[in-house]
């Protein structure tokens, strides 16, 4: 019984060496000589210009390497990658068991039919993908894949709007070249656009791909196309640092000027040299944009308001530093008057509320001493009747002025971090 038993597993034991043994046999043995038979039966007469079949479906894959640049100013994306191209040939089967059972051959490209192929919205040129010393690689039962490589420029409509927020689609355009879709049918060999070997960028992340197939129609003929289109979000932090927060910082210090007193005789030359650093920014800025009109940027916008307001902040400075220096005898409008009155009642109302109980003396103290219009005690003087100097009216717009400018700077700055907050 127990002999029985053991005669069974070492047949068992023997069958199974045996069975992969002649497996092991079966599978593979590349021999040059077969390779050789099998480029004469199917190459000595074989015609490249000849298409294997009509149409031929030809499937096609973008696989993208890296992203190179994405420039705003050319509007263009440069990338490196490659395209895999299957199509099927009847003429280069074999028969696998006749030729040692070799399953793959290689021939280069200018040897046999291929697809001819453009990128058509390539900048640099439109030439045929592919080098004439590619391999290509013919299986047998007549597949042939073919992987020529490529670093494409290609044109990309950039929406910069919400500059350095911005998403941007580009698309490579696949193009079949010469031979029409009744001749050659381009389809999809894979659902994406492949990133296996996908290296990040820098600047700009990769956030998803897609592709759709399209046609273009040229003297009733029609050619078919295949797009494959790339999301990518820009990376801001380098935009932030070195555009946005010195941007923000030099707008915010245009309104610092009505604090400098009028005495100092820097109050011009302050405002003039904020402008200026501002109008180099911009400039350092609008070499980098597009010099299209199509899409404005936000961030231009904030930049050109900015400089509208610092430019309006010098013209009031000027009339201001007029004032304070104007006699006297040649006093404002009664309303000009009435109006500072008004403005600083209304200012100084919550702090003054308190001490309403001794307006006595205080009405006595502001009859003398009425100059300093910005000293703590006589800011709750009965303004409606009191009689400002010029001097003094001049220190009031300043202050007027400061306000009014640091809230205006203040809603514009929201405005603008809100805009593309929200993009
Ligand atoms: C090639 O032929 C095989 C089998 O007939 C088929 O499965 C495959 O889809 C064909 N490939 C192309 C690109 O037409
Ligand atoms: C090309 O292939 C698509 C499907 O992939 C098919 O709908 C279309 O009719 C084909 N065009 C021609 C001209 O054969």
């Amino acid at each position: 019984m127990i002999l029985t038993q053991r005669g069974v597993y070492f047949i068992l034991i023997c069958v199974v060496i045996i069975g992969s043994g002649c497996k092991l046999c079966v599978v593979s043995s590349y021999s040059v000589k077969d390779a050789e038979n099998i480029h004469t039966a199917l190459l000595s007469s074989y015609n490249k210009h000849v298409l294997p079949e009509e149409p031929i479906t030809v499937q096609a894959e973008y696989n993208l390497l890296t992203i190179n640049s994405l420039e705003m100013k050319t509007q263009t994306l440069t990338t490196s990658g490659w395209f895999t191209v299957v199509w099927n040939d009847s003429r280069l089967a074999w028969t696998k068991s006749s030729y040692g059972n070799i399953e793959h051959i290689y021939a280069s490209q200018n040897k046999l039919w291929h697809p001819e192929l453009i990128v058509e919205n390539s900048v640099t040129g439109l030439t045929n993908l592919g080098q004439d010393d590619i391999q290509l690689r013919i299986q047998y039962d007549g597949e042939v894949r073919w992987e020529p490589p490529a670093i494409l420029s290609t044109s990309c409509d950039m929406d910069v709007t919400f500059f350095p927020y911005d998403i941007q689609t580009c698309e490579v355009e696949l193009v079949s070249w010469g031979f029409p879709s009744t001749a050659v049918n381009l389809s999809f060999l894979n659902t994406h656009v492949n990133l296996n070997n996908y290296r990040t960028n820098g600047e700009w992340d990769l956030l998803s791909t897609d592709q759709h197939q399209s046609e273009i129609i040229e003297d009733d003929l029609t050619y078919s196309e295949l797009l494959f289109s790339l999301h990518v979000q820009r990376l801001p932090g380098y935009y932030l640092m070195s555009v946005i927060f010195p941007v923000i910082i030099t707008a915010v210090l245009t309104s610092v000027t009505f604090m400098l007193p009028v005495e100092s005789g820097e109050k011009v030359g302050y405002i003039l040299t904020v402008l200026l650093a501002l109008a180099v920014l911009l400039t350092l800025f609008s070499d980098s944009l597009p010099t299209t009109s199509k899409h404005t940027s936000v961030l231009v916008i904030f930049l050109t308001v900015t400089l509208g307001l610092a430019s309006f902040v010098i013209v009031l400075t000027v009339l201001i530093i007029r004032l304070y220096h104007k006699p006297d005898s040649d006093a404002m409008p009664r309303w000009v008057n009435g109006f500072a009155n008004k403005c600083r009642r209304l200012i100084c109302k919550t702090a003054t509320v308190e001490l309403s109980d001794d307006k006595v003396s205080r009405k006595v103290n502001t009859k003398q001493g009425g100059k300093s219009a910005w000293s703590d005690k006589d800011t709750v003087r009965p303004f409606e009747d009191h009689r400002n100097t010029n001097k003094d009216l001049a220190e009031f717009f300043d202050k007027f002025c400061f306000f009014v400018f640091t809230i205006l700077y203040l809603i514009v700055v929201l405005g603008f971090t809100m805009t593309l907050g929200t993009s």
